[in-house]
This record gives structure tokens, C-alpha cells and sequence, in this order.
């Protein structure tokens, strides 16, 4: 179960200059909360927001991505997964979540399921050292784009399909392969069909960083044996929450609004710190989301606005040593989220070890409890030094409460979007990066995009 602890971010507890009154401040707002509530509502399953139907697929269709993800899990020694952005850090901050800590390096007998690797850079070393370490001739390759037309995740497909066509021929490589992406358009998709490859359809209205629940993160979640039912059920349940309008019962409609509030004060900066390494890759899926749909230059009605928040991603109690000073001692240009991990079902223990005085303030307690302590410990010193600072608990890690964690922060991007009058769906910049990419490459009919990238490159002077 998902609960948000908000109390840090009241004038009642760090006072009135950072924090809210949230009971009058709310009255106040009552008509750009509700607009907001209702211009979210109204389109719950709807164009961008496909997304939201989700959590409610038919059983049928995730029987059949259950029974595929089984033939891959029970036949094959490495998942290898190719994708960027939204097409990758669903499927990593959800495995990672919900897998044994150090998975690749467990014996299959243990795991029972091949190893995992979610590769989303293109840096040579990396696809080299892929190669060095899975089996490729046993390997399963899932090519998810939405657009097909990704440059990165193409140069990966290419690179490895040629290598396995060479190894095993063409009829046993095309079983290697899955590919997930929009049917009818984009370069992988012609290549795909003609070649034979299984393939899956990523919905027209989920975008890449709101997929994970689609077929971009269920197909590899079945391959590593994941109960992809649990985690669409939590994520369900919640969404069912955040469809309440009242902020006091609706965990992501008040969030976004208390931080949506204190954007308009400028804290333009949100960190997002779980006390968990299973859940260290949720502070990079938060960026993605709370980055990539928020950054915006225009709202929805033209007018310039330049708004967002930029994601910082820190994890307890690792940070605590490095950037926890600036937290508490600097700027007050910050919120602070926290992830809380009630019970890891972990009892490990500090021991008492004879003959040896040291620690004994930290003999006898368990590891859980030692972070516990440090999340306490850092969420009462920056609370003390006034920074608005809320905290996410969830009971276990486990696929319900990891739906619900996924639905809390779509639904929360989803809200804060809605308040701060943004397209929250669409990318002008990354899909600039993307065209960028292409007139670097001198691809057919980006020749003029070059042309102005070369202009500004040859201005470079102040290189010593
Ligand atoms: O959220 C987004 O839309 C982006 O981050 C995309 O996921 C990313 O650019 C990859 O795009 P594609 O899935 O089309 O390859």
C-alpha cells in the first residue's frame, strides 16, 4: 500500500516564508484545482492519455504476453532489452525494483530466468562489452521505439541483427528478436513485418514516459517470470484514488498542486530520494517524467512561459555524504521528495563482535533499521532548515505497490501538467535532438538542419 506523508510541506511545520496553509491556500485555488482536476478527468483513457486504460487491458491480451514472456524466460539465458528514454527506464526501475539486487550475477538456478540488460546508450564500449558477457546465440533482443525511428535504438538493432544472422541464419535470428512499436509508421516497423519478427503495438496515446504499463515494460516483465497482473492491479487501485476530487483524499492532485505552488515561488528544483537501492532507478524514471513533460516554453494558451522543475536524482543513505549538505544548508530553490520503504523483509543484523568496541549504539539493530534512522535523521534536517519535503511510503516492495508508485507519479505529472496549463505530452526538444541527430548522420532531407548546426559550430572560438 501507497501512502504520501505531505506534512513537511505546511507552514505548520516549516513555516510560513516555505511552507503552505494548505486549508486556506486551497480555498483560494479551488477553481484552478478543480479546472485542473476536471481537464485531466475528462480525458482519463483518452488521446495522451490512453495511458490511464491501461492498468484495465483485457485479460486475454496480458495472458498472451504472460504466455510469451514464459517460452523467453524458460528458453533463453539473456533478455536484452534496446531502447532510450521512455522506451527503457520503466522497464529498468521496475526490474530493478522488483528483482534479487545483484540478478545478473545469481546463478540461473537461483534465478530461474535470463539475465537482463536494459541498454539505452550507444557508447561502443557498451555494445562490446554486451557482447562480452551475454550468450548471444541464447539471447532474446526486444527493439522498443514508439516512433521506430530512434537512432540510437536502430544503430543497436542493426548492429546485432547483422551478428546474428552471421551466427545463426536468418530463419533462427528473426526468433531473436522482438520488437515493440507504432504499427503502420516509423522505420523499424516496414523492417520488422518483412523480416518476420514478433511484434508488439505500443498504444497510439501512450507516450514514451508514460509506456511502462503497455507493452513496453509487460513484455520484458514476462520474460523475467514478473507477475504483471500484481503490478497492473496496484496501479489500478491507485488510479482509482486520483480520480477523487478533493485533494485530501487524492495523493497525486495534491502533491502536484503543493508543487506546482512552490514552482510559483521557485523552487524549480525537485529532488527525488528513495531510501532503497531497488528503487534507485525510480529517481531517473521521475526525471524522465517530471522533466520531459513539464519543461515547457509555451503553456496552452501561447503564451511564453518557460516553466518546469528540474529533477535532481539522489538516493539515501548514499547522498546523505554528498548532497545532502546543499539540501539543508543551501538555496532554498528545492523540493525534496522521499521514497520510504516500510519493511524489506530483510532482518539482517549489525552484530556484536567480541573483542571489538566500536559501535555499539549500532550492535544489535538490523540494516533496515540503520536506514531507517538516516531518512529520519536527513528528513528532520532539512525540514528544520524550512525545505518543503514530502515523503512516498510504501509497506513492501513488491508488483502491487510498485503499480501504485507508477500511477502516483504519472498521475501526479498528469495534474501538475493540467495546473500549470503545459501540453504535458509532447517533447519539442527531444524531438529536436532527434532531427539534430539526423543531419549530423547527413541523412536524405535533413541537409538545411546541418547547414544551420555547422554555421553555429564554426562561431566557436573560446576553445583553449
Ligand atoms: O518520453 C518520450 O517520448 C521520449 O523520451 C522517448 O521515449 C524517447 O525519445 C525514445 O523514443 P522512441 O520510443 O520513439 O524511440
Amino acid at each position: 500500500m501507497l501512502k504520501v506523508d505531505f506534512n513537511n510541506m505546511t507552514s505548520d511545520i516549516i513555516g510560513d516564508e516555505h511552507g503552505i496553509n494548505i486549508a486556506i491556500q486551497s480555498v483560494k485555488d479551488k477553481d484552478w484545482i478543480n479546472s485542473a482536476f476536471n481537464f485531466v478527468k475528462s480525458k482519463e483513457g483518452k488521446d495522451w492519455q490512453e495511458w490511464m486504460s491501461m492498468p484495465h487491458m483485457d485479460t486475454k491480451y496480458i495472458d498472451e504476453i504472460v504466455e510469451y514472456g514464459k517460452t523467453i524466460k524458460d528458453t533463453c539465458t539473456d533478455l536484452v532489452v534496446f531502447g532510450i528514454g521512455g522506451s527503457a527506464l520503466g522497464v529498468q526501475s521496475v526490474a530493478t525494483a522488483l528483482t534479487h539486487l545483484r540478478y545478473n550475477s545469481i546463478s540461473h538456478a537461483t534465478r530461474k530466468a535470463p539475465r537482463l540488460y536494459v541498454e539505452d546508450n550507444v557508447d561502443p564500449n557498451r555494445m562490446s562489452s554486451l557482447l562480452d558477457v551475454i550468450d548471444i546465440e541464447n539471447a532474446h533482443f526486444i527493439v522498443t521505439t514508439k516512433s521506430g525511428n530512434t537512432s540510437e535504438t536502430l544503430a543497436q538493432f542493426l548492429y546485432v541483427y547483422d551478428l546474428l544472422v552471421k551466427k545463426l541464419g536468418k530463419d533462427k535470428a528473426k526468433k531473436s528478436i522482438t520488437v515493440i512499436t507504432s504499427f503502420g509508421k516509423g522505420d523499424i516497423f516496414g523492417v520488422a513485418k518483412a523480416q518476420g519478427f514478433k511484434m508488439y503495438e505500443v498504444p497510439k496515446g501512450a507516450g514514451g514516459r508514460f509506456s511502462v504499463l503497455s507493452v513496453v515494460g509487460l513484455v520484458a516483465f514476462a520474460c523475467i517470470g514478473l507477475d504483471i497482473k500484481q503490478l497492473l492491479k496496484g496501479a489500478g487501485d491507485f488510479q482509482n484514488k486520483c480520480f477523487v476530487n478533493d485533494i485530501y483524499k487524492n495523493p497525486a492532485l495534491m502533491t502536484a498542486y503543493l508543487q506546482v505552488l512552490n514552482m510559483q515561488r521557485g523552487k524549480n528544483i525537485g529532488v527525488m530520494m528513495p531510501y532503497a537501492d531497488g528503487l534507485k532507478y525510480f529517481a531517473d524514471f521521475y526525471a524522465q517524467l517530471w522533466a520531459e513533460s513539464l519543461g515547457k516554453a509555451v503553456d496552452l494558451d501561447g503564451n511564453t512561459v518557460h516553466v518546469g522543475q528540474t529533477p535532481v536524482k539522489s538516493l539515501g543513505a548514499t547522498d546523505q555524504h554528498s548532497m545532502v549538505q546543499l539540501f539543508n544548508e543551501g538555496p532554498f530553490d528545492k523540493v525534496i521528495t522521499f521514497i520510504t520503504v516500510q519493511d524489506f523483509c530483510n532482518k539482517i543484523k549489525i552484530p556484536k563482535v567480541d573483542g571489538i568496541d566500536i559501535g555499539d549504539f549500532l550492535s544489535g539493530h538490523t540494516f533496515a533499521e540503520l536506514l531507517s534512522a538516516e531518512r529520519v535523521a536527513t528528513e528532520y534536517a532539512v525540514t528544520k532548515t524550512q525545505k518543503p519535503n514530502y515523503n512516498i511510503i510504501l509497506d513492501k516492495l513488491n508488483p502491487y505497490t510498485i503499480g501504485e508508485l507508477l500511477a502516483y507519479l504519472m498521475m501526479q505529472t498528469a495534474f501538475a501538467g493540467a495546473l500549470l496549463n503545459i501540453d504535458t505530452y509532447n517533447q519539442p526538444g527531444v524531438e529536436q535532438g532527434k532531427v539534430s541527430t539526423f543531419a549530423m548522420l547527413d541523412r536524405n532531407g535533413y541537409e538545411a538542419d546541418k547547414q544551420e548546426i555547422l554555421s553555429i559550430s564554426k562561431k566557436k572560438e573560446l576553445i583553449i
